[in-house]
């Protein structure tokens, strides 16, 4: 059997072999986001399907494909779409395609999301940028032995969102005109929504914002010493927060009205890496 390791390189050496450069950047598109891979030139396009132990994701509004490309002439490698561990996957199979992205020799990652706003301040369909975050999952991609070949057994989280890459996306946002705030991002395993208690317990935790993805993404990245930035489009207040029910369609419709200023912001730090 392929040790985890061994599994990395397998996916790593199939994707390299389907495209020119290797990406400087790789960047993680969550539910509705999908379109900024539309602004990628001399696109390669590999279903998950099709690269050793991706798995298809199973939610709406992610597409679950890798695209290869440039942007300005600068290599990036997208992911439209991503799994979750509440699909019912192992952190293991949840990281691995971030830990690919490490192997190819991305140095840079940005993970994105769909996020429930927790501070009162945040309105629907509003770009935050990731300051740190809170893992409320319960779970650790890291925890099994160490793969030495990755990473140090207990990676220091201080500068898990990388200072450097916030400025960036900072100067990005106020190029074009956006206000972009920092907020805490609360990752929990869902599939549920949260209860308004555990909204407000978030809230005096310290959390902003609320969603089922990216932490162990970025655990499993810095843990490669690869460079994170995060951005969470707030679709919905989380619950508690304004009345009435949450509907993922709602979700992906607030994403869609943020889509221009989210690529612009993206294309912006993309070119920031050539
Ligand atoms: N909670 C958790 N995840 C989410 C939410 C939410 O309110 N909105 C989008 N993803």
């Amino acid at each position: 059997m392929e040790t985890v390791v061994e599994k990395l390189q397998t996916a790593a050496s199939f994707i390299k072999s389907k495209i020119t450069d290797i990406p400087n950047i790789g960047i993680v598109l969550g539910s509705g986001l999908g379109d900024f891979a539309d602004s990628l030139e001399d696109k390669v396009e590999i279903p998950y399907s099709e690269i050793p132990g991706f798995h298809q994701t199973t939610v709406l509004g992610h597409a679950g494909k890798l695209v290869v490309g440039k942007i300005e002439g600068v290599n990036v490698a997208v992911m439209q779409g991503r799994i979750h561990a509440y699909e019912g996957h192992s952190m293991e199979e949840v990281v691995h395609p971030v830990r690919v992205l490490g192997m190819m020799g991305v140095k840079t990652l940005v993970l994105t999301n769909a996020a429930g706003g927790v501070n009162a301040n945040y309105h629907p369909g509003q770009l935050i940028l990731i300051k740190d975050h809170i893992n409320f999952t319960g779970k650790n991609p890291l925890i099994g032995p160490n793969l030495d070949e990755l990473g140090t057994r207990f990676p220091d989280m201080s500068f898990a969102w990388d200072p450097n890459l916030r400025e960036i996306a900072k100067k990005a946002a106020s190029d074009i005109g956006y206000d972009l705030q920092e907020g805490v991002y609360v990752g929990v395993l869902g599939p549920t929504y949260e209860t308004p208690s555990e909204v407000r317990m978030f809230g005096m935790l310290g959390g902003d914002m609320v969603g089922m993805s990216t932490v162990a993404e970025n655990i499993a990245a810095v843990h490669m010493g690869m460079k994170v930035m995060g951005i969470s489009c707030v679709t919905n207040m989380a619950a508690g927060i304004e009345k009435g029910e949450l509907k993922h369609e709602d979700i992906k419709d607030q994403a869609a009205q943020v889509m221009t200023k989210f690529c612009d912001i993206l294309k912006s730090v993309v070119k920031s890496h050539g």
